[in-house]
Formats: C-alpha cells, sequence, structure tokens
C-alpha cells in the first residue's frame, strides 16, 4: 500500500482526545484514524517526566503496529513533556498540540499577552512559553494549572451555567484577567467542551483551542511529505483502548461531537514478562 494511504495515528491520556479528532475529521473527513486513549493511566497530568515520557514512547510504539503514516499527540500534557525527547527514535512525523496553538495565539493577539490554561505536567513543562519565544519573543505567556477541570468534565460537568464549573472556572481565570490577556490557549484536550463557560466570564477574549490550531500544522506536515490521502471514500476511525472500552464508546461522543459507533477494542500495552 502507498504511504499516503495508511492511516494517521492519534493518542491521548484518554478520551478528551477525540476532541482533536473530531477537527481532524471535519478538515480530513477522507483519512483514515486510528485512536489510542490511555484509559487505564489517565490522567498524566500529574504524573512526572519520566513516567509521562515512558507512557508516549508505549502510546507511540502501539500506533506503529498499524502502520500508521504519522502520530498527532493530541494530548497537551504528552506534547509538552515528552514530543521533543522521543522525536528522534521514530522516522514517523509527530506532530504536537502545543506549537500550533502558540503560533496561532501569536498571530490573533494584539495586545501581545497570552494566557494559558492545562493541567499541573503542562504549565510545569513550560512548553508554551518556549514554543512562544521562538515564535514570538515580544509576546508574554500567563500559564495557570487548572488540575480540577479535567475531572469535572469527565463527570460531565461542563454545561455552561453550571455553578460549580462557572466557580471553578472564575476561580481559575481570575488572575488572567488581571494580567489583562487578550487571548486564552485551551491548552488540554478536555477544555473545548468548556469554551461557552470560558467564553461567558472572558467575553472580551479570544480563545483558541490546541486541537483545531493543531489540525493544520498536520496538513502541512503530510503535504510536505506527500502523505495526504487523495482518495475519494470516507475514511474510517478505529478506537483502542487501555481500559474500560465500554465506558470509552459511552462517554466518547460528548468529545466527538457523534455517536461512537462499532466496537472499541481492548489493548494492553504492558510487556510480556521475560521468561
Ligand atoms: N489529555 C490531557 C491534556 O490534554 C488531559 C488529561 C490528563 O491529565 O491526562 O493535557
Amino acid at each position: 500500500m502507498e504511504d499516503k494511504y495508511r492511516p494517521i495515528g492519534v493518542f491521548d491520556s484518554g478520551l478528551g482526545g477525540l476532541t482533536v479528532v473530531k477537527d481532524l475529521l471535519a478538515c480530513l473527513p477522507n483519512e483514515d484514524i486510528v485512536f489510542f486513549g490511555d484509559t487505564a493511566r489517565v490522567p498524566y497530568g500529574g504524573k512526572s517526566r519520566e513516567t509521562i515520557t515512558a507512557y508516549v514512547r508505549e502510546d507511540i510504539d502501539f500506533l506503529l503496529t498499524h502502520h500508521v503514516k504519522a502520530v498527532m499527540i493530541a494530548c497537551n500534557t504528552a506534547d509538552s513533556m515528552a514530543r521533543e525527547t522521543v522525536t528522534p527514535d521514530y522516522t514517523v512525523p509527530l506532530v504536537g498540540v502545543v506549537r500550533p496553538a502558540a503560533k496561532q495565539a501569536a498571530l490573533v493577539t494584539e495586545n501581545r499577552r497570552v494566557g494559558v490554561i492545562g493541567t499541573k505536567a503542562t504549565v510545569e513543562s513550560r512548553a508554551y512559553e518556549t514554543s512562544m519565544a521562538e515564535i514570538a519573543p515580544d509576546v508574554q505567556v500567563f500559564p495557570v494549572a487548572c488540575p480540577l477541570l479535567v475531572p469535572l468534565v469527565e463527570e460531565g460537568r461542563f454545561h455552561r451555567g453550571d455553578a460549580v464549573v462557572d466557580r471553578v472556572l472564575s476561580d481559575y481565570l481570575a488572575p488572567l484577567r488581571e494580567k489583562k490577556v487578550d487571548t486564552l490557549i485551551l491548552g488540554c484536550t478536555h477544555y473545548p467542551l468548556l469554551y461557552d463557560s470560558i467564553a461567558a466570564i472572558m467575553p472580551e477574549t479570544h480563545l483558541i483551542c490546541s486541537g483545531s490550531a493543531s489540525t493544520e500544522a498536520l496538513i502541512n506536515t503530510l503535504r510536505e511529505r506527500d502523505l495526504l490521502n487523495d482518495g475519494q471514500t470516507h475514511g474510517s476511525i478505529q478506537y483502542y483502548v487501555s481500559d474500560a472500552p465500554a465506558r470509552f464508546a459511552e462517554n466518547g461522543g460528548k468529545f466527538i461531537g457523534r455517536e461512537i459507533h462499532g466496537s472499541v477494542s481492548l489493548v494492553s500495552l504492558k510487556k510480556p514478562a521475560k521468561a
């Protein structure tokens, strides 16, 4: 099979990465996608760099068993903590979400003050500051870790007007309002579901979803390597998770914006014990 007809691999620490798949499907409807959600080990956001890097290698190695032509690291935490370290070990392109979001933010900010919300690990990594320093050194980045947001979204608490969500978001966003950022990067797979609630609290602020920003980067990467699928048929998606496939199928719909049809397969990334 020609390389361009091989699938795109996408992985995330759990099901949040489906928000990124949603954007991919809208822009690249004829590509086949293999999605892996590491539901046995989610969340990555409070773990160490060493642990996250080891997980990321296993996630990529799993996708490579499906002969993917490129890997989209949908998870901000994984991209922030591990992409640079693991990139030299792979020949397939690894496309992350951090740099494209920083690039988009640099394009839209007028007052050169950009906020970022993400997991603790993403904020600790300083990946957004590093990317921005390379892209637009005059832009100041103000990161805020928001560890309560992922569990809230996972529990289905993301609807606009939810009093708990509004209270938590108001607390997290207060320092960014004080800093007068005019652009805010939603630097986590789960945050697009909170878009309306965030927009209600920061109505004057440009909101950037890291997933949608990165779709363009993936398209450019594939085009440069002549890897865009030029077929006319609709692509397929295969879902793999490391735990609880039924729960993934049931809850994933709200992240991807449509029912998850077909089966979700359970895989184990554990290496067999040596004899
Ligand atoms: N997928 C992660 C991210 O985008 C959020 C969930 C986690 O902590 O693993 O940062």
